[in-house]
């Protein structure tokens, strides 16, 4: 018997004992750098729109139906999982006016980044946040969630989880509210009391209340950092910290606003983080890994990890915002997080 045949039948043998030797794994599966599947990718707005729009009248956000109308952005790397990234979703919901998402919580932590419409509200931890167009809202893990829509047009969000992430520690929990409706109480976690002093009494000392960045306190201070000196990598650029901790928007992902002035181009760059872009105000361009993405208002974009990437405003006058979503927090804690400057790329 030759040596080949040999070793096959002891890969068999084991086999059968649910034993296997390393020597079974190709050399290209130990990289020298980070591989990733997930591929950069940029969804248009008007196809979001138009598939939302499609949905309306067919998907209801009824209990043990659909539970929310919402779609989600798949990335062609990520076909068996249908999810934005290895680690992060990006969603767009729609609620017409007099609908009521019904109550429930889960393992899985939120974010809602407010797009189009008025008049509806998400209801954290009974907690009454009235969404306006480019607010942050926070949906912790495991705090109970509704959303109402009390206006008279159709509304529209982000709504960014940390779904894969969780998935892949087989951790996730769903639970339905017991009730229709969740109860309502007095405001409990004013964020404007959590600059420098806090309470220190009752649930005010959850590490992750459902906070609300509100767009009229964030651009304004975005505008005044647009004063100063921009990051090399990012533009004026900020993080929505956790005000109690300093730390990242919630423990498994963090967001981002970054403002590009018009004709601003930044350096390039690259980590192992992943980053999920969505073109909130202007248009521009972005460089991903040598592959350039026009981007306008509406469309999202996808930076995958370790891929070099550059943006650009490309209008004459307007100022470009890029809301964005990470997956740091999940890299930092165990010395997973690496960053690295770069040669600018082809392109622009
Ligand atoms: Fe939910
Ligand atoms: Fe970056």
């Amino acid at each position: 018997m030759s040596g080949m045949a040999n070793l096959e039948e002891l890969d068999r043998r084991l086999a059968e004992k649910w034993i296997s030797g390393i020597w079974r794994i190709p050399a290209g599966a130990r990289p020298g750098d980070p591989k990733t599947k997930i591929q950069p990718h940029l969804w248009k707005w008007a196809d979001i729109h138009d598939a939302l729009l499609q949905a309306k009248d067919q998907i209801k956000p009824e209990r043990g139906q659909a539970e929310r109308r919402t779609i989600r952005l798949v990335n062609p790397g990520a076909k068996d999982t249908e999810m934005t990234s290895h680690t992060l979703l990006f969603a767009f919901q729609l609620i017409q006016p007099g609908e009521v998402a019904p109550p429930h919580r889960h393992t899985m932590s939120a974010i809602r980044f407010i797009l189009q419409g008025k008049g509806a509200y998400t209801n954290v931890d009974s907690q009454k946040m009235v969404m306006e167009d480019g607010d942050l809202i926070l949906t912790p893990r495991w705090a109970w969630h509704e959303h109402a829509h009390e206006g008279a047009e159709p509304m529209i969000w982000i709504d960014g989880l940390d779904v894969p992430f969780i998935q892949s520690l087989q951790v996730i929990s769903f639970e339905p509210f017991p009730g229709e409706r969740m109860p309502l109480s007095e405001p409990r976690y004013d964020t404007s009391a959590y600059g420098l002093a806090r309470p220190v009494t009752g649930d005010n000392d959850k590490p992750n209340p459902p906070l609300h960045y509100r767009w009229k306190d964030i651009y304004p201070a975005l505008k005044k950092l647009a004063e100063g000196e921009p990051n090399a990598y990012d533009g004026y650029a900020m993080e929505y910290v956790n005000p109690l901790t300093g730390g990242p928007t919630l423990p498994t992902l963090s967001c981002g606003i970054q403002l590009l002035k018009p004709g601003q181009r930044t350096q390039s760059h690259r980590h192992t983080s992943t980053v999920l872009y969505h073109a909130f105000r202007g248009r521009g361009t972005t460089v991903i890994g040598g592959q350039e993405f026009k981007w306008e208002q509406g469309d999202n974009f996808v930076v995958p990890l370790w891929h070099w990437h550059e943006h650009a405003n490309t209008a004459a006058s307007e100022d470009a915002i890029l809301f964005s979503m990470n997956d740091a927090p999940v890299l930092k804690p165990f010395g997973l997080y690496r960053e690295e400057a770069g040669q600018p790329q082809m392109g622009l």
